[in-house]
């Protein structure tokens, strides 16, 4: 599903003293297949734009298509086709584990699909929690009948991952999905959704405060600036200009960092700023191998 905004704005409270423009004309395409990085500062409007590509938040100006699914505004809209645009659309919201309430494991993951398809038979159901536990990384037989509450953080934040695989959504978009993990657990969560990228779903959309992560991780990065895009490209095209950077007031990867260091003592590299690449870049630069 390839996903085109054009000219969305968005205003919190209109009409009201409270009124508050979160999006003011965000124009951006997302390709079927990306793992796109979404950043920029607190309050540019990351997150109600994520919310408007599964219809949580209705388009009030502007064009939104997701895949065949026309939410501009001024076209009507169908509930059943909305449900479903919901199942395909899997929206992780920060911190899902907070979400979880049922009593095992099972039970929440369960929710997940019976609500978007309640005639499926239990075996269907079962079929498909199973197969979404997997994908996270948890031993379905070991987990289903834990509480909650009885796993680690990053098994908990996984759980609530799985609770919206579970519908086998075609794009997956997480709004901060690392955040407040070990560095371990980030590592491992970060790996998680490559594997899944790779086999389930098409598309991941991450929102996301940490340079590194979205350096390592996207092929494709835009950033948001009040309400707006003001820049969508490449790892590489992106970090590769740190005043820009610097002018969005936004901080480097590692990477781009050392290797701005390294121009000012006028040593060029020439890397893509992921990790195994630069490594790669100064090996070479000072090893000559
Ligand atoms: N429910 C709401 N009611 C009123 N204003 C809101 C609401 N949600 C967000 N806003 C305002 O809209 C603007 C954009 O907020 P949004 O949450 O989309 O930003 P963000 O980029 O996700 O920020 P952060 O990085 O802090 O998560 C902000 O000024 C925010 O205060
Ligand atoms: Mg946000």
């Amino acid at each position: 599903m390839q996903i085109i905004s054009k000219g969305l704005t968005y205003t919190y409270n209109p009409k009201t003293e409270f009124k508050k423009t979160a999006l003011n004309g965000v124009d951006l395409e997302i390709n079927e297949g990306d793992f796109f990085g979404i950043i920029g500062q607190t309050g540019s409007g990351k997150s109600t734009f994520i919310q408007h590509l599964n219809g949580l938040i209705p388009v009030q100006n502007g064009t939104l298509t997701v895949g065949e699914y026309n939410l501009s505004s001024g076209v009507k809209k169908d509930k059943k086709a909305l449900k479903t645009l919901r199942s395909k659309v899997g929206m992780v919201f920060q911190y899902p584990e907070y979400q979880l309430f049922a009593e095992t494991v099972y039970d929440d993951v369960a929710f997940g699909i019976k609500n978007f398809f309640p005639t499926l038979s239990e075996e269907e159901v079962e079929a498909s929690v199973e197969n979404a536990l997997t994908l996270v990384g948890l031993n379905y037989n070991e987990v289903k009948n834990k509480s909650p509450f009885e796993l680690s953080g990053g098994q908990k934040r996984r759980v609530a991952i799985a609770g919206v695989l579970v519908t086998k959504p075609e794009v997956l978009i997480l709004d901060e999905p690392v955040a407040g993990l070990d560095p371990n657990g980030k590592k491992q969560l970060l790996k998680i959704l490559h594997d899944i990228h790779f086999k389930s779903v098409k598309t991941i959309i991450i929102v996301s405060h940490d340079m590194d992560e979205v350096c390592e991780n996207c092929n494709k990065i835009a950033v948001f600036s009040e309400g707006k895009v003001v820049e969508c490209n490449s790892p590489e095209l992106l970090f590769s200009s740190a005043k820009k950077l610097e002018d969005l007031r936004l901080d480097l990867p590692i990477t781009a960092k050392i290797t701005e260091k390294l121009k000012e003592q006028g040593v060029e590299i020439e890397t893509d700023y992921k990790i195994d690449d630069f490594i790669y870049a100064v090996k070479k630069r000072y090893l000559n191998i």
